[in-house]
């Protein structure tokens, strides 16, 4: 039978890794966070110093040794046997990622580490090109936005830090930054795909958001395991 996608595509920050896991825990399907892959081959190039080279980038990458491991159906990334985990979240990676991501053969490696993720389970996969170009297919396309300000309050929490006026700003300024990054290049840009529900959560606890898209997923089908 053919298995189930919903993609949850959106900008930095908008809540698409925290909404994915709950929606996919809920429906029993396995959450698949694209970003943990365009975060692991960043982190692996800043650690192994060839990410201002693209030819030492492209070799990196062709030798790098990065798979995806199921945990209590989430989905989780390791890179040359370990998992990095938080180290992914750092400040250094998150400033770098975007033009990592930009590059065809770090997109090419991801979108095949993702579809055959989505070959053995049903899947709930956020990121910024999943409706458009990962699974154009996915029965629910789901597109989170919200202000730029409420995001970067929400990503301090995240980092504990306390959202001062002034912190807000700042954060503010690098998720502009990546998101003109991520909607200006010339490879899978971020973009809501034409069949995806826009949603925005600027006003909407987390909890409103899980609802709504769960009420979508039952109007196409997909409900949560009787029990
Ligand atoms: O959690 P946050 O929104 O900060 O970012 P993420 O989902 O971990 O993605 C980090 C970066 O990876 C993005 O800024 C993009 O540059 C890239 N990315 C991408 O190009 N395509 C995806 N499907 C997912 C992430």
């Amino acid at each position: 039978m053919r298995k189930h996608v919903i993609a949850i595509d959106g900008p930095a920050a908008s809540g698409k890794s925290t909404t994915a896991r709950q929606v996919a825990q809920r429906l029993g399907f396995v959450h698949v966070n694209s970003g943990l892959f365009y975060r692991a081959i960043t982190w692996a190039s800043l650690r192994d110093g060839w990410f201002d080279d693209i030819d030492r980038l492209r070799q990196g990458v062709a030798r790098l040794d990065i798979a995806p491991i199921v945990q209590a159906g989430v989905l989780d990334v390791q890179v040359r046997g370990v998992r990095p985990q938080s180290a992914l979240q750092g400040r250094d990676v998150s400033a770098r990622v975007a033009a990592v991501s930009a590059t065809d053969f770090v997109r090419k490696r991801v979108l095949l580490l993702l579809r055959s993720s989505a070959e053995k389970a049903d899947v709930v996969c956020d990121g910024r090109d999943i409706g458009s170009v990962v699974f154009p297919d996915a029965q629910l396309k789901v597109f989170l936005v919200a202000d730029v300000r409420e995001r970067a309050r929400r990503r301090l929490l995240d980092y504990h830090v306390e959202p001062a006026l002034a912190a807000i700003e700042e954060e503010a300024e690098r998720l502009r930054a990546r998101d003109d990054a991520d909607r200006t290049r010339a490879l899978a840009p971020l973009v809501k795909a034409a069949d995806a529900v826009e949603i925005d959560t600027t006003p909407l606890a987390s909890d409103a958001v899980i609802r709504r898209i769960l009420e979508l997923a039952a109007e196409r089908g997909m409900r949560a395991p009787e029990g």
